[in-house]
């Protein structure tokens, strides 16, 4: 018999086709009133498909007395709460393997582009300034420079990699040192005071929020670069702002925001900020690949074997 899967977010086409042909779905749509969809299907389910926007509390995990394992079809799961799941002995998977090497690649992507001050490169051509008063002011190199690394999991490894590849000296700050095979500093503010880039890439939710701080920008200072592919919670944004208008921090580079789809308009009208609209991810084929993800890690489970990507709770 199929196990029964509970869906709370959608899927790719391709893992969709997949997850219908191995389980019995209980797809819960915007239209579906939840309480009675709940009632009428949660008591079978033993998996259960969510991004991790999806709020996941103890209310919705007590309508799911079945429920042996949550395959997270993000790397973040800010919205679960993740002591009720492991008080209830619930698996947790993430996509975190699958996006790794995709938003590494933005991270570094975007570092450059604030470093070497692009986006108003771009608007110089655009505005006819280029034309009009000549040559582009020139640039500090990117290579050589001090790369601080705030959070080292799977996706701070990869970033530490490919940043080692274009020859910037990477170190980390980290809740605990992960020996990383780079230089660990556990004080936040000295590693942005060490660095000419931050980048922050720690996981969400209320244990980091807030964590790069007024004191930490301003450490990284007026010729600093803070990239953001975290989540917007991680920076205290309103800091951020004021330091990034009194040049107390040189410059930002950002995917994520407090406030998505609709970034504080303080933020948007600065010209030291490159912004992103939260893709790091984004691209056909890792989204593709976090979805397979969802699915291969269910499949594991109900076949009895290691989970792929398990998050430790
Ligand atoms: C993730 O997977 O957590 C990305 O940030 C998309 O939400």
């Amino acid at each position: 018999m199929k196990p029964d899967v509970l869906m709370l977010s959608p899927t790719r086409p391709d893992a969709q086709a997949r997850l219908e042909q191995q389980f019995t779905l209980h797809r819960l749509d915007l239209a579906d009133d939840k309480p009675a969809f709940l009632a009428r299907h949660g008591a079978a389910c033993r998996g259960m498909v969510a991004m991790g926007h999806t709020s996941v509390d103890a209310a919705l995990l007590d309508q799911l007395p079945a429920l042996e394992i949550i395959s997270c079809g993000s790397a973040g799961y800010d919205a679960f709460d993740v002591d009720a799941i492991a008080r209830r002995g619930v698996a947790l998977t993430n996509a975190s393997p699958a996006l790794a090497q995709e938003v590494a690649d933005m991270a570094l992507l975007l570092a450059q582009m604030g470093w070497r001050n692009v986006v108003a490169a771009d608007a110089w051509v655009r505005n006819g300034d280029w034309a009009r008063k000549g040559a582009f002011p020139l640039q500090r190199s990117f290579r050589g420079r001090r790369l601080g690394i705030v959070g080292m999991g799977t996706i701070g490894h990869k970033i530490a990699e490919l940043a080692s590849q274009q020859g910037l000296q990477v170190a980390y700050w980290n809740r605990r040192d992960k020996d990383a095979g780079y230089p660990f500093q556990p004080d936040l503010e000295q590693l942005a005071q060490d660095s000419d880039i931050l980048i922050a890439i720690v996981a969400g939710g209320p244990d980091t929020q807030g964590l790069i701080s007024d004191r930490v920008l301003r450490a990284l200072g007026p010729d600093g670069l803070f990239v953001n592919v975290a989540r917007g919670s991680v920076v205290d944004e309103p800091a951020l702002i004021a330091a990034l208008q009194d040049g107390g921090l040189g410059a930002a580079a950002l995917d994520v925001f407090w406030s998505e789809p609709d970034p504080d308009p303080r933020l948007t009208a600065l010209p030291n900020v490159t912004l992103s609209p939260h893709q790091g991810s984004g691209t056909v084929q890792t989204r593709d690949a976090m979805a397979s993800l969802i699915v291969d890690n269910l499949q594991a489970h109900f076949a009895g074997q290691p989970l792929i990507s398990p998050v430790d709770l």
